[in-house]
């Protein structure tokens, strides 16, 4: 199969760099044009490079960064849209980009509650992805708009699939420990964060919520339902570099299960991406740490079972039950797993499914 041109927005950003670092290689996936702000415009991607666990290839680290333009995208044959701006900008750029006939895949929150576009995290909801045909159809357009989710969104999600599939609660209660590299570049100032936590990350914890019951709901071929599930979170910044920690505690009507069957049912857990074996799929969506003192940010967040899915395994551990409450920790790398690798396995989904 010839790889599919694709074209990637915000390229210069924390996100943006990890689609870089995942696409160099992509055997699906051809990047063909990479586009920033005027503030970046002209620099190669080697000169703007912040990354220190990725090293890119030559031909690419030699792109040059031109200033964002759909209509030159489509001129470079660019079939796919990968989009890591900032929401209010996405909000213009992701239609305008669809209906030139791109397919968006976007990490921005701008579409994600739409009624007719997913929150796709395959492993979790792949028939979700069919509701876009019925956003072509509404707006008219051969191009579409996929989203991922929050970052912490993510990691929770994941982790509470194999357990929303078994068993029955009502409310969950989450408090999160998210890295800095959460905030963009440059982020947080250095003052604020260094030896420091900051319990106020603003719309977080909203999102939690909502994203998260529309991501585990049902999708019955008009419109997707949201679970009926709770999530009550605590936001915070800490001054970790990658990888977003969150404590779940969780609160069952009668007697939990016990901790080593709630532990096989992680274990076990997978999706529709590994038994397709998509090019970046995890062999496991979930690794369970056994270890009294994992998942940890620095050992954890690049989990995975290859290169490529490096930072795509979501790392549970410390799974306790007492009485009828289960608590765990679940650890999921923001920028891999919960932005730019999410959208590259979701664009894998669409060619999967022949919709690009
Ligand atoms: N960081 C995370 O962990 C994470 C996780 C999930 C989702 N997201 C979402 O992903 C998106 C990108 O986040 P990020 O963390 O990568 O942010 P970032 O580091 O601030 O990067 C923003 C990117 O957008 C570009 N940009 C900004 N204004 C622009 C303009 N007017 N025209 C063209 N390009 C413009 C920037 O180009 P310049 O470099 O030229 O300014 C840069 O490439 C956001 O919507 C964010 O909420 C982020």
């Amino acid at each position: 199969m010839d790889r599919i041109p694709a074209a990637l927005f915000g390229a210069s950003g924390m996100v943006g760099q990890r689609f870089v670092a995942s696409l160099q290689d992509h055997p699906q996936v051809d990047l063909v044009a990479v586009y920033s702000s005027e503030r970046s415009k002209g620099k190669k991607l080697s000169e703007i490079w912040k990354l220190p666990d990725a090293v890119l290839n030559d031909d690419i680290a030699s792109m040059k960064l031109e200033k964002l333009d759909i209509q030159d995208a489509v001129k470079q044959k660019a079939k796919i849209a990968f989009c890591a701006l900032p929401a209010d900008l996405a909000k213009k750029v992701e239609p305008d980009a669809a209906s030139a006939g791109l397919a968006v895949f976007s990490n921005a929150a701008a579409y994600r509650m739409d009624d007719l576009t997913p929150i796709l995290i395959p492993e979790i909801n792949y028939d979700h992805i069919k509701i876009v045909e019925l956003q072509r159809k509404k707006k008219g357009t051969r191009g579409f708009i996929v989203t991922n989710a929050n970052c912490s969104v993510t990691g929770l999600s994941v982790a509470l699939k194999p357990l929303v599939d078994k068993y029955e609660f009502p409310r969950v209660f989450v408090s999160t420990y998210q890295a800095i590299s959460g905030a963009g570049y440059p982020g947080v100032p250095s003052l604020d964060i260094n030896a420091n936590c900051i319990p106020f990350i603003k719309n977080e914890e909203v999102k939690m919520n909502r994203e998260a019951k529309k991501i585990l709901g049902r999708f019955d071929g008009t419109s997707i339902r949201p679970i009926d599930i709770d999530i009550f979170a605590n936001c915070v910044r800490i001054p970790s570099r990658d990888g977003h920690l969150e404590a779940v505690t969780i609160q069952f009507a009668g007697k939990a299960p016990n901790a080593d069957e709630i532990t096989e049912t992680f274990a076990r857990f997978e999706g529709k991406p590994q038994i397709l074996k998509l090019p970046t799929a995890p062999k496991r969506p979930i690794i369970v740490r056994n270890e009294e003192n994992r998942p940890q940010p620095i050992l954890d967040a690049l989990a995975g079972s290859s290169d490529r899915t490096k930072g795509m395994a979501v790392t549970v551990g410390r799974i306790r039950v007492d009485g009828d409450v289960l608590r765990f920790f679940c650890l999921v790398h923001n920028t891999i797993r919960g932005s730019a690798g999410g959208s590259v396995l979701n664009a894998e989904c669409a060619i999967h499914e022949g919709m690009i």
